[in-house]
C-alpha cells in the first residue's frame, strides 16, 4: 500500500499516541516501560516483511480470508418496498462472519500473538464481554501452545456460557471477574493488574481499538485487512467504490478495519451505530451520542459517566457492544467530521437480526444487526443505484439462546 499524505485521516495518531486530543497513554508507571517497548516492537514489525508475510499467511490458510464480499439481493428488495420512486441503494456484506471462530476478533489475535513471540512473551492475558475476543485469543494461544488466562466479568460468564465452554475446551483458564458491573470494564481492569503484576512474562492481548497507546493503532492495522480486501474486492466486482460504509460499533474495531482504507475516498461516506439498548434516555451503550470525554483504560476518549466522572454501565441486548466507552480513532473522526456516527436500539437490533435470516438465510450475530437495523432505516432514501458495504462482522450461533429468550421461545 502506497503511504498516506501528509494531510491524510490515516495519518493519525502521532507519535504519543494522540488522534486529535483523543488516545494517548495514561497507565501506571510500573506499565510505562513494557507500553514503550511494545510500541518499538510493533514499528520494528510493522517494517519487517517477514511479519507481513506469516500474519497473511496465517489469516488466508488458518483464518479462512479473504472473507468474501456479498451482494443482498432479497434483503436489498425488502427494503426497496417501503422506499419511495427511484430509491433503494443496493446492500452489500463483508463477510467477516465466516471466518474461523465466526467474528473478525480473530484477525486481531493473530497479529498480537505473533508479536508476543516476537517479544519473547510466554503467558498470554485478554478481557472478554461477549467471549468472542475470548474464544479467539484461547484459539490462538492453542495454535501456538502458549499458556492463556481470559478475565470476564462474573455476568457475563452467566450469560454466554457456551462462549466460556469454548475457551475451557481450547485449554484457556477463564477468571470471572466479581468486582464492580462484573461484566466487561471490570473486566478490562483485572486484565490490566494481571499485567501489572506479570510485567517480565506476559502479553496483553486487548480486543478492541481502545486502551493506551499502541494499542489502538495496532489493533486498528490488525483489522484494516477487512476494509483492504473490500476496497479490492468492490474494485474488482463493479469497478467502483461504495457509497456508504456501516459498522456497528463496541470498541470500535471492525468498525475502523472496516473505515480505515477508505478514509482518504472522499466519494465513500462513514457510518458507525452505537447500541442505544433501551432508548438514549434509558440503560444505553452509545458512547458518543450519550456520552462526553474522559480518561479510562489508558485513554482519553468519549465515555458514558456520571455528573462525578464514574463510569456508568453500558446496556446492549448485545454483550460485545456493551463497552462504556469507544476507541480514541472514533472519538476523533466523529469530531473531525469524517464518520458520522448512529445508534440501533436493542428492539431495532433484535428486529434486523430476524430479517437477515429471513431475506438472506444468514444468522448474524446481534453485534452486527445493529448495523443492518441502521441500513434498513437509511437504504430507502438513497438512490437505486448506490451501494452500501456493511460489515457482518460476527455469526449468530452464539446470540440464539438470548434471542430465542427475548423472542420469548423457549428451547
Ligand atoms: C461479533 C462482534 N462484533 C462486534 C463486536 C464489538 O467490538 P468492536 O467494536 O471492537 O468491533 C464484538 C465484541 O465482542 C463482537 O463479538
Amino acid at each position: 500500500m502506497n503511504a498516506p499524505a501528509p494531510n491524510s485521516y490515516r495519518n493519525q495518531p502521532d507519535e504519543r499516541g494522540h488522534f486529535g486530543e483523543f488516545g494517548g497513554r495514561y497507565v501506571a508507571e510500573t506499565l510505562m516501560p513494557l507500553i514503550l517497548e511494545l510500541e518499538r516492537e510493533y514499528r520494528r514489525a510493522k517494517a519487517d516483511p517477514a511479519f507481513a508475510a506469516e500474519f497473511d499467511d496465517l489469516l488466508e490458510h488458518y483464518v479462512g480470508r479473504p472473507s468474501p464480499l456479498y451482494y443482498a439481493p432479497r434483503l436489498t428488495e425488502e427494503l426497496r418496498k417501503t422506499a419511495p420512486e427511484g430509491k433503494g441503494a443496493q446492500v452489500w456484506f463483508k463477510r467477516d462472519e465466516l471466518n474461523h471462530t465466526g467474528a473478525h476478533k480473530i484477525n486481531n489475535c493473530v497479529g498480537q500473538i505473533l508479536l508476543a513471540m516476537r517479544m519473547g512473551k510466554t503467558r498470554i492475558i485478554a478481557e472478554t464481554g461477549a467471549g468472542q475476543h475470548g474464544v479467539a485469543t484461547a484459539t490462538v494461544c492453542a495454535r501456538f501452545g502458549l499458556p492463556c488466562v481470559i478475565y470476564m466479568g462474573a455476568v457475563d460468564v452467566a450469560r454466554q456460557q457456551p462462549n466460556v465452554f469454548r475457551m475451557k475446551l481450547l485449554g484457556a483458564e477463564v477468571i470471572p471477574v466479581e468486582s464492580g458491573a462484573k461484566t466487561l470494564k471490570d473486566a478490562m481492569n483485572e486484565a490490566l493488574r494481571d499485567w501489572v503484576a506479570h510485567v517480565h512474562d506476559t502479553f496483553y492481548i486487548i480486543g478492541t481499538a481502545a486502551g493506551p497507546h499502541p494499542y489502538p493503532e495496532l489493533v486498528r492495522d490488525f483489522q484494516s485487512v477487512i476494509g483492504r480486501e473490500a476496497r479490492a474486492q468492490m474494485l474488482d466486482r463493479i469497478g467502483r467504490l461504495p457509497d456508504l460504509l456501516v459498522a456497528a460499533i463496541g470498541g470500535g474495531s471492525n468498525a475502523i478495519g472496516l473505515f480505515h482504507p477508505f478514509l482518504d475516498d472522499p466519494s465513500v461516506k462513514m457510518l458507525g451505530v452505537e447500541a442505544a439498548g433501551h432508548g438514549l434516555d434509558k440503560l444505553h451503550a452509545a458512547s458518543l451520542a450519550g456520552g462526553r470525554p474522559g480518561i479510562l483504560h489508558g485513554n482519553k476518549t468519549y465515555l458514558l459517566q456520571d455528573d462525578d466522572g464514574q463510569i456508568l454501565e453500558g446496556h446492549s441486548i448485545s454483550a460485545g457492544l456493551d463497552y462504556p466507552g469507544i476507541g480514541p480513532e472514533h472519538a476523533w473522526l466523529k469530531e473531525s467530521g469524517r464518520v458520522d456516527y448512529t445508534y440501533a436500539t436493542d428492539v431495532e437490533a433484535l428486529d434486523a437480526f430476524q430479517l437477515l435470516c429471513r431475506t438472506e438465510g444468514i444468522i448474524p450475530a446481534l453485534e452486527p444487526s445493529h448495523a443492518i437495523a441502521a441500513v434498513e432505516r437509511i437504504a430507502p432514501t438513497m438512490d437505486r443505484d448506490a451501494i452500501i458495504l456493511a460489515n457482518l462482522c460476527g455469526r449468530g450461533d452464539k446470540d440464539i439462546f438470548s434471542v430465542a429468550e427475548h423472542l420469548g421461545v423457549t428451547l
